[in-house]
């Protein structure tokens, strides 16, 4: 049986990892599965680390395959911030985007290009080894708040080429192209290919 903890208290974020990851694995558990709650600080300023981190330090707790991610908004015209603090920008999602578009006033649409990034970690206990993959999609952040789907910065962000914001698609739409749906499907080939999966669905 192939099971995997995704460690993350982000609902948003959970919900798009199982729909993406599908049958890839057995079964899922959130951290709200687990009576003892591990406290895993995101200390570092790259992504990679923090993901490599919460995913360790979970999956050794209790020593099952650990997913995290660790994922952010960076935007052209503010030096590339919120970036790896995009959760800790605000009290909250409608505070977050407040402040976004608050700091973007005047910014000419032009200026206004953003990239999302998403560093997923997948840690192996019994083995000790740690993948990382990586995905990413660039847009802009529009002038103000559009859609109610998704999650986190997603009414704000712009994809040009949908003509759409990221909170305006289903889910699986959203999926398919952004940050953290290219890296789990990153992660999805490699383990279709390897013997991890193989050895484990006999
Ligand atoms: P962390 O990875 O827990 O540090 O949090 C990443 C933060 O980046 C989230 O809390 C969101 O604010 C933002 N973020 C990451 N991915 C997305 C996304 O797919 N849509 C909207 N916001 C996101």
């Amino acid at each position: 049986m192939r099971e995997l903890i995704i460690s993350t208290g982000n609902e948003g974020k959970y919900k798009e990892i199982v729909s993406t990851l599908g049958d890839t694995f057995d079964r899922y558990y959130s951290l709200g599965d687990f009576d003892e709650k591990v406290v895993v600080e995101e200390d570092s300023p790259l992504y990679f680390e923090n993901a490599m981190k919460k995913a360790r330090k979970v999956g050794d707790r209790f020593n099952m395959a650990t997913l995290a991610d660790d994922s952010g908004l960076e935007i052209e015209a503010l030096g590339g911030k919120p970036g790896v603090l995009s959760a800790r920008y605000g009290i909250d999602d409608k505070d977050r985007i407040e402040r976004v578009l608050q700091e973007l006033n005047g910014v000419p649409w032009e200026k206004r290009g953003a990239v999302f990034k998403a560093y997923i970690a997948l840690y192996m206990p019994d083995k000790g080894w740690v993948y990382i993959f990586y995905g990413q999609i660039k847009g802009f952040i529009g002038f103000e708040a559009k859609g109610d789907l998704g999650f986190g910065y997603d009414p704000i962000f712009y994809i040009p080429q949908l003509g759409k914001y990221l909170a305006e698609l289903e889910m699986e739409t959203k999926n398919r192209i952004s940050h953290r749906g290219k890296a789990l499907n990153a992660m999805k080939e490699f383990l279709n290919a390897d013997f991890f999966i193989r050895s484990r669905k006999r």
